[in-house]
């Protein structure tokens, strides 16, 4: 009994939060929905079927780019390496307060614009993965086109670039910016996203 009572309180907890999270992201969203792009954190689903593409054995540096309430950041705390980087970008301070850490090399940072200065300043050469959460067809298009090359220009040859979208108009950019590309569709969340896998420079790195 005392210990169905516990997990119950603990459930209750857990809810709780995830109720005050989903209601700080919707506002956020309603104040800039350009920049915010969904109205509410990502499923479970989205959120393994992203991870699960990266061989976190293999990770000792990672940049993971608009990182909401921080819902993929818990997943990545608990997958990665305990001598892993782990290099997080929120630009809304608001949000960036509630990823919380648990993690010795996890780093908090604003705008993802801004990776390739923050790795020159760590001395991190390349990143063995970079996950993105970032809304690209509503970011302003210099903005979009400046954070895809400081993906490709920092991830080092053979690594993966995971970033999932809402609808398929990033695919050809993704194409021609990437040699390899596959695609799979997650429908278990709001709205249903696209997850693109991408390796290998089309720019010959
Ligand atoms: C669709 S939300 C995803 C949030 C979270 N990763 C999730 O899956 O629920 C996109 C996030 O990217 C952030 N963002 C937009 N532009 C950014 C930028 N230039 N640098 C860092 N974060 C940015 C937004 O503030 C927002 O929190």
């Amino acid at each position: 009994m005392g210990k169905h009572y516990g997990q119950l309180q603990r459930q209750g907890r857990l809810l709780k939060s995830r109720i005050t999270e989903g209601m700080v992201f919707l506002r956020r969203f309603v104040g800039a929905p350009r920049q915010v792009g969904s109205i509410i954190p990502s499923s479970p689903y989205l959120t393994r079927a992203v991870l699960d593409k990266i061989d976190w054995d293999q990770v000792r540096n990672v940049a993971e780019l608009g990182a909401g309430t921080g819902v993929f950041t818990r997943s990545i705390v608990r997958r990665a390496r305990p001598d892993a980087k782990l290099l997080v970008f929120e630009i809304d301070p608001d949000l960036q307060r509630m990823i919380g850490g648990g993690h010795p090399g996890l780093k908090l940072y604003g705008d993802a614009q801004k990776l390739p200065e923050i790795m020159k300043d760590l001395g991190i050469d390349k990143l063995d993965a970079i996950i993105s959460s970032l809304p690209f067809t509503v970011l302003p298009p210099a903005m979009t086109a400046r954070i895809l090359d400081a993906v490709q220009d920092t991830l080092a040859p053979g690594s993966t670039f995971v970033a999932y979208q809402y609808s398929k108009i990033m695919k050809a950019h993704f194409e021609s910016r990437f040699a390899e590309i596959r695609t799979s569709f997650v429908p278990i969340n709001v709205p249903p996203a696209f997850v693109y896998e991408c390796r290998g420079d089309r720019r010959g790195g």
